[in-house]
């Protein structure tokens, strides 16, 4: 569906997350893109502004490319439905469910996923319990190597791949400065691909998988550094993997209630299992981001694409 008159959109980026230079850039690369086809948009930080600037602007729309905290666990969005304003994206208590990297596991999994096997154990367990004892366990119930990271997060920080019981402490102390609660997973050895699902008006739809390879960890210094990851979009998959993936992603995204827009960051292992890790609601938009890789190898301008994501938002 296209609409005749231009859509007045605001774009919310920046916030006071760990991840506040990604937004600001994910926000300058969508705003563009949507003005390169003639949208009429401006972008908002997130600051003691925002409600009278709303209040004042009164879009049409409300595109939060807010990564971290308050853009992705549902507040800011809970305020801008609460000025019934319109949001291009999953609502607030979605976003919610789906920031919690444990409960979301636990939706998806219930709806016929795999996940890695998992623990979520908060910081003043180990205080309670004696840290020793609880890592103890922890090796002795799901082995090594494991992956800790915070419950709620992203651009990885605060993950560590542990594969001796010697580094484990250290990384539960670099995870709880990003988090007061860490998940503890098996980790997964095999391909790592990322999913985008976008609503360009039929409701869900996935973008090519984009597969990472990295030397290293794909950490905070890989993602946003070019040179240090390859990506391959669309990804080296045979066609059954490439649809196996295809369907975890919309599964996930139906199973989690998500609206508009998702990503889905998944692991193939040799045997072809497909492992979900999580999924976000407000994916990187940069120049080195995943979506916007995944769009091009699909063929799609960014500004059509875009445009049609925000007329899907409109019409629903
Ligand atoms: N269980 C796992 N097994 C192997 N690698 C993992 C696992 N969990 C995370 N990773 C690696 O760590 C990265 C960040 O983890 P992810 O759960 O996607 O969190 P973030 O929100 O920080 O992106 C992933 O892109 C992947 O490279
Ligand atoms: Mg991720």
């Amino acid at each position: 569906m296209t609409t005749t008159s231009s859509p007045r959109i605001v774009v919310l980026a920046g916030g006071l997350s760990h991840e506040r230079d990604v937004s600001l850039r994910s926000g300058r690369r969508v705003a563009d893109a949507l003005r390169s086809v003639g949208v009429d948009v401006s972008v908002h930080d997130v600051d003691s502004d925002l409600v009278p600037a709303l209040v004042q602007l009164q879009p049409d729309l409300v595109w939060p490319l807010l990564h971290g905290t308050s853009g992705e666990d549902g507040s800011v969005r809970d305020v801008v439905q609460m000025l019934g304003l319109r949001l291009l994206g999953a609502g607030p208590r979605e976003s919610r469910v789906a920031w919690s990297k444990p409960i979301a596991k636990t939706v998806v999994s219930r709806a016929g996923l795999s996940t890695p096997d998992f623990v979520t154990l908060p910081q003043s367990l180990f205080r309670e319990l004696g840290a020793r004892h609880v890592l103890d366990v922890i090796v002795a119930r799901l082995g090594l190597p494991l992956v800790i990271k915070p419950s709620r997060g992203g651009s990885a920080l605060g993950v560590t791949l542990v594969t001796s019981p010697d580094d484990l402490p250290q990384a539960m102390v670099d995870c709880f400065a990003y988090s007061d609660t860490a998940l503890v997973e098996t980790a997964v050895v095999g391909t790592e691909v990322a999913v985008s699902v976008v609503d360009i008006g039929d409701g869900p739809f996935a973008l090519p998988p984009v597969e990472i390879v990295t030397d290293g960890p794909y950490d905070y210094d890989a993602r946003y550094n070019p040179g240090r990851t390859e990506y391959f979009a669309p990804a080296r998959l045979s066609q059954d993997v490439s649809r196996s993936v295809i369907g975890a992603a919309l599964a996930a995204h139906r199973a989690l209630g998500l609206e508009g827009i998702s990503r889905t960051d998944l692991i193939v292992d040799e045997a072809g299992t497909v492992w979900f890790l999580e999924v976000n609601v407000a994916p990187g938009m940069t120049e080195t981001s995943l979506l916007p890789q995944a769009a091009e190898a699909a063929g799609l301008s960014l500004g059509a694409l875009y445009r049609s994501m925000v007329d899907a938002a409109l019409s629903r």
